[in-house]
């Protein structure tokens, strides 16, 4: 049984993939700065990913590491805060997995490292558009997307950076959050209407866990569609993105945030859709 560590492990991505690798007979062990469930939790690490001594006796002993143990927007803190808890904790996940000896690694990075969507000069937007991240938070991302590659190259790792879209969590709150996005259209237009279940982000990282690619890659990750029962480019038309010509060839999926690069590498494909992910869940979820 391979041993895989998931930062960000209480948060609402962390949670699903915990829940997904568990259930793939994966031993998981969880790390996070919230504090342990009152019970205990033999499976969890309480620790700030801030404190590099102590991600490394985290780390020692795994086979890989996801890495999700950042805040998704730096809205709430400075700048100086917002680069310490992405970049620098970012950095001492990627240094102390190769001080032990770990060689594959999947993390969090953000459709925010594009920038402003309408900015874009062509849609869809794929693994080479332009980049141009509006702030910290994006840059810290694109920061460790540079750093992933050095690693990569300088000790043989395997890491993946996934620009995620917006994420849809499996709780409630997730569900009123997809159904406010989609209730008012004009909502989406900053992720091109993209949007991804948690539980498909912990695919994709499980996905990457079992490929043999070698080296350092960015993929993009969203659900094949828009979340709106409109057509992509009527919602262009109707939100001001005229000037963006869409190729037409990649663009048959239905989404403007393209996904075509980790379906033809890794196999992947978003299993959940938003008109069911609105449904309460079943027994088996
Ligand atoms: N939510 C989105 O729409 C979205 C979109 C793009 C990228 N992402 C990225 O996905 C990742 C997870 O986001 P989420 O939406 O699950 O956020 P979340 O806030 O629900 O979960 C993040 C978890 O990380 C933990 N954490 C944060 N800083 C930490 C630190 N220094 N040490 C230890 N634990 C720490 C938090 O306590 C929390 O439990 C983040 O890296 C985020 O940038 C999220």
């Amino acid at each position: 049984m391979k041993r895989i560590v998931v930062t960000g492990s209480k948060g609402g991505t962390g949670r699903s993939i915990v829940s997904v690798l568990g259930k793939a007979g994966y031993e998981v062990i969880g790390v996070d700065r919230l504090a342990p469930e009152p019970y205990g939790e033999s499976d969890y690490i309480q620790l700030d990913l801030r404190d590099a001594t102590g991600v490394n006796d985290a780390l020692a002993g795994a086979d890989g590491v996801i890495h999700f143990g950042s805040p998704p927007a730096d809205c709430n803190m400075g700048t100086t805060e917002a680069f310490s808890m992405l970049a620098v904790a970012g950095f001492n996940v990627f240094q102390a997995a190769r001080n032990v000896g770990i060689k594959r690694i999947a993390w969090a990075s953000s459709i925010e490292v594009y920038g402003d969507m309408e900015k874009q000069p062509q849609l869809p937007v794929t693994e080479e558009s332009p980049l141009c991240p509006p702030g910290i938070y994006g840059s810290s991302k694109l920061l460790l997307e540079r750093l992933a590659l050095d690693y990569a190259r300088w000790y043989g790792m395997s890491i993946a950076g996934f620009r995620l879209s917006r994420i849809i969590y499996n709780t409630p709150s997730g569900r009123a959050k997809l159904k406010r996005i989609v209730d008012d259209e004009g909502l989406g237009g900053d992720c091109l209407w993209s949007y991804i279940d948690a539980r498909d982000v912990a695919t994709a990282c499980q996905a990457w866990l079992e490929s043999d690619h070698q080296g350092a890659e960015v993929f993009n990750l969203a659900a094949a569609n828009v979340h709106q029962d409109v057509a992509a480019n009527i919602l262009l038309d109707k939100y001001g993105y005229r000037t963006t010509p869409i190729r037409e060839s990649k663009a048959s999926d239905g989404t403007l945030f393209s996904t075509g690069k980790i379906r033809e590498m890794l196999g992947w494909q978003a299993r959940y859709d938003w008109r069911t992910m609105l449904k309460p869940p079943s027994n088996q979820e």
